[in-house]
């Protein structure tokens, strides 16, 4: 818990409006609450910290004002509408992936690990990820693994946010999207970014969509700085194919392998004793779910467990779970 001097600082700050001095106690509130072991306040805390230096952020200095196309101007402050800031703490060991997937992901976390090096010789590290897949394969996720492995912050782009009626303004949003990339270097995340492609405009103006995605693929070939940007999408056929150039890696997911299926449940049953009797018969029964509705099945057990008290799950229990899934696919 904060200390009483940490609390008179706070108030002291408040009554003076110096928003940046309040938020820098508040921050070392966080670190020590991470020292001793309260990640998840800890954390939190960061997040509301990040939250808020978007709001408090001179307009000015993060980006110049932009014009959408109907003229009317947009204002910055949009900005924080259209992120959310996240610190993750997910690492490479908490996500089951497939080799191909892994040695790209690695690659990549190399190659902005060493970004000073490859800079110094006019080369550029991959900046830009296009990550496609069925839902609940780890897309989202990888995003905050390497958020959380390069230690920066994870933005996320409300795109519900971002695709107004008025696709003028979308394009104007986009840009300011772009400015603040610019000069906050961070993970950028435009999740579910099919709906760039393929949203109509009010008056379903397929041209107005073009224009959209075009300063997309713009401002991407324009992006000069260390900040990543990962698009991901559960919908690949509906991408424009001028886009898969323009990534450095375009990742393809999948529902996880036999051996990825005993791989994550086994990695959901560290507390518990679960007493597989038939591998092969479990493998069948988790086969063709996503790794997140595996995880779900899973963690059901588990809670299960907890209720009654046991230490112990038996293979047919979780195996019931996962038929229960299956089920709500049909
Ligand atoms: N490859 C994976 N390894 C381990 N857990 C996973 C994986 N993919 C998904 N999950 C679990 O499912 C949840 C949802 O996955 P998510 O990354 O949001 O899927 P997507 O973005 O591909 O739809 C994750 O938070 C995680 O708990
Ligand atoms: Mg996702």
């Amino acid at each position: 818990m904060a200390s009483a001097n940490q609390i008179k600082q706070l108030v002291r700050h408040f009554i003076k409006k110096d928003e940046k001095r309040f938020l820098s106690v508040v921050l070392q509130i966080s670190a020590h609450e991470s020292k001793i072991g309260h990640t998840k306040f800890a954390e939190e805390l960061r997040n509301l910290v990040e939250n808020a230096k978007l709001t408090f952020n001179s307009p000015k200095s993060v980006a110049p004002d932009v014009v959408s196309s109907n003229s009317s101007r947009i204002d910055i402050s949009h900005t924080n509408e259209l992120f959310t800031v996240s610190h993750p703490t997910l690492t490479f060991k908490n996500i089951i992936l497939s080799e191909d997937i892994e040695a790209k992901l690695l690659r990549f976390l190399n190659e902005n690990r060493n970004s000073t090096k490859i800079r110094q010789h006019g080369l550029v590290p991959r900046r830009h990820l296009l990550l496609y897949g069925p839902p609940g394969t780890g897309k989202t996720m990888s995003a905050s693994v390497i958020a959380h492995e390069l230690h920066l912050p994870l933005f996320t782009v409300r795109m519900d946010s971002l695709m107004t009626k008025f696709m003028g303004e979308t394009s104007a949003k986009l840009r300011s999207i772009f400015e603040y990339i610019g000069t906050h270097k961070g993970v950028y995340l435009f999740d579910e970014f099919d709906s760039i492609g393929t949203k109509r405009s009010v008056t379903n103006d397929v041209g107005e969509v073009r224009r959209v995605l075009n300063t997309f693929l713009q401002l991407l070939d324009e992006h000069q700085s260390d900040s990543l940007i990962i698009s991901a999408t559960n919908h690949k056929d509906i991408l424009d194919h001028a886009l898969y150039r323009r990534f450095d890696d375009v990742i393809e997911y999948s529902r996880p392998t036999e051996a990825s299926i005993m791989d994550l449940i086994l990695s959901r049953f560290i507390a518990f004793n679960l007493i597989v009797s038939d591998r092969n018969e479990l493998i069948a029964s988790a086969n063709g779910l996503s790794y997140a509705e595996i995880k779900k099945s899973c963690d059901d057990a588990v809670k299960f467990a907890l209720i009654h008290n046991v230490k112990k799950i038996n293979q047919r229990d979780l195996i019931s779970l996962l038929n229960e899934r299956k089920s709500y696919q049909k």
